[in-house]
């Protein structure tokens, strides 16, 4: 696209408002959308500042750069960032000097009896118990205190103002890879606990710079992602000015995937994006960033493709591998229930921010069809329990009609052994991925999480996932909680599967690692199904170790019992996950800014749709909306 073009493009995005200032507090329309190579901000505090003078933020910016006295400001945010990390380091060793007791073995084992011998604490004789429950409460203290030092050493700024949060702050790690960038999955936690927190702007600044890296101009051997994508993580460089030896300028520099391991494209950066979007304006009240001309673009071009029409016969997203939290070769490409759940909340949230107006009226009828399809789709077809199993196992093949009642012809010698032992009486989940021919049973917990988040799983299907939880609690929680999936791919499936990927070996990293970032997933999920206890144990369960193990991404072994061989340290969304999960059960009624509630209007287009679907109906002898509850 010509430059002239682009620009035309953008002023009919806008409605013709003039391009001010790079700064998004300011600038309410799509500035880098098409053309921009690169966003950037100066450091030099020079003309490009007092041209701003109508600009306050960009004022402040001047002055303070001008205080910094000619340092840069990354410079400056590195000597603020190491006096953080000092006093975090101080904090850490009061907090194991404190804590004798601390020496977390010490601590009382979950739903275990505890010892009541009494001892003497201030001059009261108490009861073991009584003391251990105050020494956990300290632990308890201590560990969120660092978890919030952590998080702040964590995060990144841009032109001075605090953007989002580095994957790893690991000071011992040799090879950084990108985990100093800004992912866009994982400042999701830091974003949420910052807005539990009451601190917004960090999720506002992180918004709307982010919608400017949106479709940004980059490629991959001559081809460019599609419009509308958003990256999987983006760095900010601090560069010297072209021809000013004396100052710099903050460049965001994205990566799409084109420069990522494998090569993956991230589907699920754009939906948890609207996500965190409805988060902010439901948490902070403040609803002008939805409302903004850019910011409405931004979600309409997400949404737009997300429903471009393909060769699919299924309402669900078409996906390759590692599109997801997942984000290399694991066998989960097609229609991967994790981004099932991510893009229905999406839509669901979207639908709930689209400013009403006639241009917007066939996407919204769009959302609403998708919404409807891919939720009876999922309900349907990716719920498995031992009454679903059974009829699997007992299933027809290669029946040739609009009857079938195998439509995806699944062989039944499909069934795995591991899952009749691992399908409890009570319980079950949604699989987690559908072909032709193919049903993927390995348990993932994200997208089953999700599910019950978004109300994509209806509310009996919601608790059967909570009953699963609790009654494989061994398999799932283990010693640190979650297990990304269950059970591992080994022997010739992982080589096939994974192509012998070293760092996917059998529980370990995404092939049945276990990953401390979900509890907050959990919590969320828990809470509204009104079963905060669960993830209260899952919580003090992680509490015991997870700060001496000193915050790791993941862990390995069935039973959680090593830190991950290749795991980072001082993991960033393990720190905010734990925080979310700890906030969000002190005042559950927060969660809300997360949760979709079941929509009764979707229902009954549902329920509408199906009865008057001919093709449907014959598909379904019998059918009794399984799926109301
Ligand atoms: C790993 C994870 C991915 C995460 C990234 C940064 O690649 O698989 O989900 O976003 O690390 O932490």
């Amino acid at each position: 696209m010509t430059m002239a073009a682009s620009e035309a493009v953008l002023r009919a995005l806008s409605g013709g408002l003039p391009h001010t200032c790079s700064d998004p507090y300011i600038n309410n329309w799509k500035s880098v959308l098409f053309f921009k190579s690169r966003v950037n901000c100066r450091n030099n505090g020079g003309s490009l500042y007092q041209k701003s003078k109508n600009c306050s933020r960009m004022l402040w910016k001047y002055t303070w750069i001008n205080a910094c006295q000619g340092e840069d400001v990354a410079c400056y945010v590195e000597t603020q960032r190491a006096k953080r990390l000092e006093s975090m380091r101080f904090k850490c060793q009061r907090a194991d000097s404190v804590s004798g007791v601390t020496a977390n073995e010490n601590l009382p084992p979950i739903s275990r009896p505890v010892n009541t011998v009494g001892v003497t604490v201030n001059g009261n004789v108490a009861s073991a118990a009584t003391v251990r429950e105050k020494s956990h409460k300290a632990h308890e203290g201590s560990v969120e205190e660092e978890a919030w030092d952590l998080l702040r050493a964590s995060v990144v700024y841009y032109c001075g103002n605090p953007i989002g949060t580095i994957a790893a702050n690991d000071p011992s790690d040799t090879s950084i890879l990108n985990y100093d960038q800004v992912f866009i999955r994982d400042f999701i936690p830091s974003g949420i606990a910052f807005l539990l927190k009451g601190e917004y702007d960090i999720v506002r600044n992180f918004i709307l710079y982010t919608l400017q890296l949106q479709s940004w101009e980059k490629t991959m051997d001559c081809h460019s992602p599609g419009q509308g994508l958003m990256p999987a993580n983006f760095k900010v460089r601090t560069v010297p000015l072209d021809g000013d030896d004396s100052a710099t300028e903050d460049i965001l520099d994205p990566d799409f995937g084109e420069a990522a391991i494998g090569r993956v494209a991230p589907v699920d950066s754009g939906l948890w994006w609207i996500i965190l979007l409805r988060a902010y304006g439901k948490c902070s009240g403040d609803l002008s960033v939805q409302e903004r001309v850019d910011v409405q673009t931004g979600i309409k071009m997400i949404l737009k493709l997300c429903l471009a029409d393909g060769f699919d016969m299924f309402p669900t997203l078409l996906v390759t591998d590692g599109s997801c939290m997942i984000d290399r070769r694991m066998g989960i490409h097609g229609h991967p229930l994790e981004i099932q759940a991510l893009f229905y909340s999406a839509l669901l949230c979207a639908r709930e921010m689209l400013a009403p107006e006639d241009g917007s009226a066939d996407l919204i009828r769009a959302l609403n069809n998708r919404l409807v399809a891919l939720s009876f789709h999922i309900r349907e077809y990716y719920w498995i329990d031992m009454k679903k199993i059974n009829e699997i196992y007992r299933y027809k093949t290669e029946e040739y009609s609009y009857d079938a009642v195998n439509k995806f012809n699944i062989y039944p010698d499909q069934i795995p052994s591991w899952l009749v032992d691992f399908m409890p009486n009570r319980g079950g989940y949604l699989i987690g991925n559908l072909q032709p021919a193919h049903m993927d049973f390995r348990f993932f917990s994200l997208g089953n999480l999700w599910s019950i988040i978004s109300s994509l799983a209806t509310v009996d299907q919601s608790h059967a996932i909570l009953d699963l939880i609790e009654a494989k609690w061994a398999d799932l929680v283990t010693e640190m909680p979650f297990k990304i999936c269950y059970p591992s791919l080994e022997g010739q499936e992982w080589r096939i599967i994974t192509g012998s990927d070293p760092k996917n070996t059998p529980w370990s990293y995404h092939n049945g690692g276990s990953w401390p970032t979900l509890l907050w997933q959990l919590t969320v999920a828990c809470i509204k199904m009104n079963r905060p206890k669960i993830a209260e144990r899952a919580v003090k369960l992680a509490e015991r170790r997870i700060s001496r193990d000193k915050w790791p991404e993941y862990y390995d072994t069935k039973k959680a019992r090593f830190i991950g061989k290749q795991a980072r340290l001082f993991q960033t969304w393990s720190i905010a996950g734990y925080l979310v999960a700890k906030l969000l059960l002190d005042n559950p009624s927060a969660a809300r800014i997360l949760v979709n509630e079941e929509d009764s209007e979707l229902l009954n287009t549902l329920c509408d749709m199906i009865n008057a679907n001919p093709r449907r109906k014959r598909g379904r002898v019998g059918f009794k909306q399984p799926f109301i509850v």
